[in-house]
């Protein structure tokens, strides 16, 4: 019986006409954003086939990349935990802890630039750093290519990733291949994509109400397209800076790439999509609630004073941007040899 009516009211509720708030919230809301593909996003001068995704994968996972053979892109990266560490700063080599916070690989293929300052045009440019900078992996090209060149089973996967040509194990390869990884990284089916994609009913009320405060209050004109941010660069405190805690004086954002002074605090506008799951926030890791981040941000960028009840309903939207987690297994790796480079 109980079966029957629920049976009874889920066909009413599928074949209910959406009421015009809804239209509207969603006509709305197409306006600003568009949902995650449910297919690879092609990637610009890198075809994404299978060969290169394939070794991205290993080459994502494989702490060999690394001088101490310890760390690995997942290692600050991590796929089991929305592709980010959970830390304030990440710690690298040595037990270095680095100045910015980790931003998740996730989704990261549909933002405009790389880094916190979009330092990195794109992806490939974006995979070079982090194997270089001291605080993180601390190699160098030529150490990964000699590594790489002494396992033949990667000599092999770079030869078949990349035809024709005579010497396939490059360091510059091996970041086309990390890339094509990478765009796989995506996550489509989010509540909101599915309410985005016409279903008025995936969303409840109080994440209805929070995504016509997002647009409303003015969140939605730094924070729009698909990922929800990531693609245009404003002041850290449009409004009022945030104290020196959550806005490190030391840390110039965009400065440092355009040396402007309307670069000074600059940062790319946070990408949203997962944003549950990726704590803590903003580029300095200090806060580690999202319902502070929201009320931040509604002080520092619009001047507003949100109500408890308006933060609690943006932070319940915000919540509804997880997407379908990949579902990614683990690549076995290749011994390495006698002629491998010993772990630094
Ligand atoms: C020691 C930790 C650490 C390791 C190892 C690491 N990263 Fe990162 N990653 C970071 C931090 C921190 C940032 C942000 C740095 C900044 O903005 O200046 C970052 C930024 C990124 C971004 C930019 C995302 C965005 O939204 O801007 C991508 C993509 C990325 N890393 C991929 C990789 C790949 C691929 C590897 C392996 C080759 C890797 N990372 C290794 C910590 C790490
Ligand atoms: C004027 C542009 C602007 C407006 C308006 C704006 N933001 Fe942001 N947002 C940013 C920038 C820039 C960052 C990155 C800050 C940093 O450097 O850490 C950011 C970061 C965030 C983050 C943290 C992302 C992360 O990964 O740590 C959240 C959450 C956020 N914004 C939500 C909101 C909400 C909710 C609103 C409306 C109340 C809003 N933003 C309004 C520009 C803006």
């Amino acid at each position: 019986m109980r079966t029957l009516l629920l049976a009874a009211t889920l066909v009413a509720l599928a074949g209910m006409p959406a009421s015009a708030n809804d239209q509207a919230l969603l006509k709305d809301a197409r306006d600003y954003f568009k949902p995650i593909p449910s297919i690879v996003p092609a990637v610009k001068d890198n075809a994404v086939t299978r060969e290169k995704v394939e070794l991205g994968k290993m080459l994502f996972f494989d702490p060999r990349v690394s001088a101490s053979h310890l760390i690995s892109c997942n290692t600050c990266h991590n796929l089991s935990m929305g592709g980010d560490d959970n830390l304030e700063t990440s710690i690298g080599h040595g037990w270095a802890k680095g100045p910015r916070n980790a931003p998740t690989v996730l989704n990261a293929v549909f933002n405009k630039a790389q880094f916190w300052d979009g330092r990195a045009a794109d992806l490939k440019a974006q995979a070079k750093g982090p194997i270089q900078a001291g605080v993180e992996m601390n190699n160098t090209p030529k150490v990964v290519e000699e590594t790489l060149r002494s396992i033949p089973a990667y000599v092999t996967k770079f030869k078949t990733a990349f035809p024709n040509q005579t010497q396939p194990v490059t360091f510059d390869n091996l970041a086309m291949a990390i890339e094509a990884f990478e765009a796989t990284l995506i996550t489509p089916a989010s509540r909101f994509d599915q309410f985005l994609e016409g279903n008025v009913t995936a969303l409840n009320a109080t994440e209805k109400e929070g995504l016509r405060l997002f647009m409303d209050k003015g969140c939605v004109a730094c924070h729009q397209g698909v990922n929800l941010g990531g693609e245009e660069y404003y002041p850290f405190g449009v409004v009022e800076k945030p104290g020196a805690t959550i806005l490190p004086e030391k840390d110039r954002g965009r400065f440092e790439v355009t040396k402007t002074a309307d670069a000074d605090y600059v940062f790319r506008a946070g990408p949203l999509r997962n944003i549950a799951l990726t704590a803590p926030y903003f580029h300095s890791g200090k806060v580690w609630d999202l319902k502070q981040a929201v009320a931040v941000m509604a002080t520092s960028q619009l001047g507003a004073k949100l109500t408890d009840k308006e933060i609690d309903a943006i932070t319940a939207f915000l919540v509804s941007l997880t997407g379908e987690q990949p579902r990614v297994e683990l690549p076995i790796l290749p011994i390495s040899t006698t002629e491998t480079p010993m772990p630094k």
